[in-house]
């Protein structure tokens, strides 16, 4: 995808290897909310970067100053299986200073542009049902909710429920 340039601002671009550091320290931000994830660590580059579909990862920056990295989505492929190829699983970090701004949105906006642009069919998302804004932003990106999988997994000593969404694109077909 080429460079996007936002009113608000923003600008949307493909992730590079150079933004790993600021990439891992957002990331390291949401996770520290304890509403975001399991993982309580953000991983090391490489397991990231190995993890995710190289043209399916960006990042939103600011477009009018510094250029600095705001937030990031990227998605990797949830099988291996020959029939789940179009099925991605992503995640989406923005910094707490830059939310609520629309850096989510147009993170989102972008993948699902990429990858319904490569025949990737399905989006999907496991969301704690505490992270309402999580969850409105992938509503109003046209996700639905297939259910809420109950104590799925311990958060620092304490069960979580998760809400499994997902965007079946309606023009891949
Ligand atoms: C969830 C997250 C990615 C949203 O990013 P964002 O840049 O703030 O989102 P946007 O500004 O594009 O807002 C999208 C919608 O989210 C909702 N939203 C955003 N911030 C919100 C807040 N603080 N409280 C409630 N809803 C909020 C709003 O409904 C908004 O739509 P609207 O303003 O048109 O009603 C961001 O809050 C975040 O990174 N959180 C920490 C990490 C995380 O939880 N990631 C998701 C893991 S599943």
């Amino acid at each position: 995808m080429n460079e996007q340039t936002e009113a608000s601002g923003i600008a949307v671009r493909a992730m590079r290897p150079d933004d790993a550091e600021r990439v891992l320290a957002i990331y390291q931000e949401g996770l520290d909310t304890g509403q975001a994830s399991f993982e309580t660590k953000a991983p090391a580059w490489s397991d990231f970067d190995a993890a995710k579909l190289e043209r399916h990862r960006y990042v939103a920056a600011d477009a009018t100053s510094s250029g600095e990295v705001l937030g990031w989505i990227a998605a990797g492929p949830v099988s291996d299986r020959c029939c789940y190829s179009g099925v991605v699983e992503h995640s989406i970090y923005v910094s707490p200073r830059a939310q609520g701004r629309g850096v989510g949105s147009a993170l989102l906006a972008a993948l699902i542009a990429s990858t319904e642009a490569e025949g990737i069919w399905t989006i999907q998302s496991g969301v704690f049902p505490e992270n309402t804004s999580s969850l409105r932003l992938h509503a109003k990106a046209g996700f639905r909710t297939v259910g809420v999988r109950e104590r799925l997994g311990r958060l620092n000593g304490r069960w979580r429920d998760v809400v499994l969404l997902e965007r079946r694109s309606p023009i891949v077909l």
